[in-house]
């Protein structure tokens, strides 16, 4: 039983109890509509709803998308309850989302206690609120708020819902409490039901201006779009007509590759911290956090864990630089005291109470994890921690952020191999939400589960990764890169490429990218990678020439494009560079089509993702899908590449990688673990089944 029963004088009452969050499931929707029968049978004079354990109804149960639906249905015990003989009152805690809201709309009163979260977030499950949301909550707040709420999924507290219209009050005390408090007064004083969907539809606004500005905002997301359509509906029909249009619309979004995208993001996030070897495994205490190295990286890490309510302890190579780190991390601080995260308060606390940033190996004695953020050079690094080794406590933990080096070597020359793990965070620290947690070979479980607990008090989500070059993330950004460079010497531009790869959902395309990354460091890595770069690998060299030129991107203004202010034009040298490249080498360009694009940039990043599992580097597909998802700013409405995969189908991407490899043997070797999965007639979903 979902919901329970009971009446108290006049009043009847229905308490939800599916924990954990109360999900709309087949069993609540039924026990709901029984409940409502029974207290009308039963002749109560009001019937109060309201949710045991932490919170409402967070909306309906996601795990029911995609299968054939029960009845009842959620759009009809929102009607039902809309339609009750006896007001019905809604005592709301914790989160009410989605069909949540949607079952509180419908209600004819609604309380909350303080501190309640309310939102329709359903956009972001690539749906939209399929119960009535579009068409009630327009009738409470107006046309623009609702807009607003509906197509960012973006939750409200409940003072700015009492505000908007949404809930009558805000009062402390328990939901049973408050609710039963409002239900007698209203039964005293004679209330009736007063449906939202009996209410006028609000003024209307400039329609086309404000759909313009939600398309723009979403980005090739369908949802955000398609539920303003739903919303808009509330001044084109009546409110029986708009909630048949609102299920019109919620089933074809119901059907789309999106929703089953959004929906993998969201469960694949959840799963990614949830691996066999940390079941029973207890993470070590935090309280104290040293960083080496105060530059961009070390100082965002430092921000984030005095975000989060740890002690810092920065070290430094000079006064100077100390001066500078402790600078750098204030100025972070100062971003989130100006957007109203933390108080004048805790700005102060952290800053002048919980950072210490000094040159004194000697003051990360009492840390209780350590991480360094050096210059990038393994000699550099084994220095360092021969230093920390020295003065850290016996059970302290030592982390590298290395994004590529191997950390079993820099394991081998500790006193404390156990205690050492890689924690590889994303520039900048304490925005980037990824954190891939690198696992050596002799790094013992409660380490592991240490960098888990560490990155959820961050606020992060924490990937586990196997060594290898690059790790998960920064190996298979190496191979579609390269995809890229190639597709430009057999053809396509690089500016084509960019604008392909962002009509597909890419936040910026690789050549933008690397502008702003700076063309140098890749210049770098190719002059340290060339004395041992196998003769077969196809390296292009107009890259090259740019840097030659001095141009390194943004940073100097000029790369693949020209920066002037905020504004980027194509860099007209570029294409010249890269023919007379392709006639140097013989080449006989042919045109690209987008579509070819993204299907060979794919393709080379679901082929290394392929092996990075096959390999072991990742446990699971959906590890690889967060890590694209949460740190190289994959769509999420594609659900990462291996999702994205599973959705084209396997085996059209083997072929495709199979014709490549007849031209380059050397660079497209298919993944073992693909043509296994095609032989078998499976998707990667089924390992990510199999491993949970
Ligand atoms: N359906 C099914 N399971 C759900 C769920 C839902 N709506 N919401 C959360 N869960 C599950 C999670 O998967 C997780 O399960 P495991 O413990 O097995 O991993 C568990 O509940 C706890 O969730 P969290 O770990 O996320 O807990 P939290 O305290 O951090 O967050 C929350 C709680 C804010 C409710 C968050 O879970 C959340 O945002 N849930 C989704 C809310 C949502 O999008 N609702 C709209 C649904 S769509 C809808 O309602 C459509 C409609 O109009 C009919």
């Amino acid at each position: 039983m979902t919901i329970h029963y009971e009446k108290r004088g006049d009043i009847a009452i229905l308490q939800a109890d599916n924990p954990p969050v109360n999900a709309l499931g087949i069993d609540v929707r039924a026990g709901l509509v029984a409940g409502l029968e029974r207290a009308t049978q039963e002749g109560a004079k009001a019937l109060l709803i309201y949710g045991a354990g932490r919170t409402w109804f967070a909306g309906a149960d996601i795990r029911e998308f995609g299968k054939p639906l029960k009845d009842p249905i959620l759009p009809d015990v929102c009607t039902a309850i809309e339609a009750a003989s006896i007001p019905v009152v809604a005592a709301l805690h914790g989160t009410v989302l989605g069909g949540g809201l949607e079952v509180a709309l419908s209600s004819h009163f609604r309380i909350a206690v303080p501190g309640t979260r309310l939102g329709l977030p359903e956009v972001t499950l690539g749906i939209l609120p399929g119960a009535g949301g579009t068409q009630r909550l327009p009738r409470l707040t107006g046309f623009e708020k609702a807009i607003e709420m509906i197509t960012s999924g973006k939750p409200i507290k409940a003072d700015e819902a009492k505000t908007l219209g949404i809930i009558d009050r805000v009062t402390d005390g328990t939901p049973l409490e408050i609710g039963l408090a409002y239900a007698q007064e209203l039964v005293d004083q004679g209330a009736t039901p007063c449906p939202v969907g009996a209410l006028p539809a609000p003024d209307p606004i400039d329609f086309d201006a404000a759909r313009a500005k939600v398309e723009k905002r979403a980005r090739g997301q369908l949802s955000p779009v398609t539920a303003f359509d739903a919303v808009r509906a509330v001044s084109q029909m009546g409110f029986t007509e708009g909630l048949g249009e609102e299920r019109r619309l919620f089933q074809s979004l119901m059907k789309t590759m999106q929703r089953e995208g959004l929906i993998h993001a969201f469960f694949a996030e959840r799963q990614v911290s949830k691996l066999p070897e940390l079941a029973g495994v207890a993470p070590r205490e935090l309280d104290v956090l040293g960083v080496i190295g105060g530059g961009t990286m070390g100082a965002g890490i430092a921000t984030a864990a005095l975000l989060a309510g740890l002690q810092v302890r920065m070290i430094e190579m000079s006064e100077a630089s100390a001066e500078a780190a402790k600078g750098r991390i204030a100025g972070n601080l100062q971003g989130a005291l100006k957007r109203g995260k933390i108080s004048a308060e805790a700005f102060a606390q952290m800053t002048e109470t919980a950072l210490s940033c000094t040159t004194e190996y000697a003051d990360l004695a009492d840390a209780d994890i350590i991480i360094e953020a050096v210059f990038e050079d393994m000699d550099v690094k084994k220095q360092v921690f021969a230093a920390i080794d020295a003065v850290a406590k016996p059970d302290a933990i030592l982390a590298s952020n290395t994004s590529y080096l191997d950390i079993n070597e820099m394991a081998a020359g500790m006193s404390r191999p156990a205690d050492f793990i890689g924690l590889h965070f994303f520039s900048p620290a304490h925005v980037m939400r990824l954190l891939e947690v690198v696992v050596g070979t002799q790094t013992a479980p409660d380490v592991v589960a240490t960098g888990f607990a560490l990155s959820k008090r961050l606020g992060k989500v924490a990937v586990r990764a196997g060594v290898c070059d690059g790790f998960i993330g920064n190996r298979i950004l190496s191979t579609y890169r390269t995809a890229a460079d190639h597709m430009i010497l057999d053809g396509a531009s690089p500016f084509q490429i960019d604008r392909a790869l962002e009509a597909f959902g890419l936040a910026m395309g690789p050549f933008a990218v690397s502008d702003l990354a700076g063309l140098d460091i890749g210049w770098a890595n190719r002059k340290r990678l060339a004395p041992t770069r196998d003769p077969r690998e196809r390296v292009p060299t107009f890259a090259d020439k740019l840097c030659e030129d001095g141009h390194f991107g943004q940073k100097t203004g000029r790369g693949y494009y020209i920066y002037e202010g905020r504004t980027k034009t194509e860099n007209p040298d570029v294409l010249p560079l890269i023919e007379a490249e392709r006639a140097a080498l013989g080449l006989r360009p042919h045109s690209f089509t987008d579509e070819e694009i993204v299907a060979r940039y794919m393709a080379a990043m679901v082929n290394e993702a392929a092996k990075v599992v096959g390999e072991g580097i990742a446990r699971r597909p959906l590890d690889v899908d967060v890590t694209l998802l949460f740190g190289y700013g994959f769509p999420r409405y594609h659900g990462g590449p291996l999702k994205w995969a599973d959705m084209q189908g396997l085996p059209g991407i083997l072929n495709t990688i199979t014709e490549l490899a007849a031209q380059d043997a050397y660079f497209w070797q298919p993944a073992p673990l693909l043509q296994q999965l095609v032989a078998e007639g499976r998707d990667f979903d089924s390992l990510n089944k199999e491993a949970s």
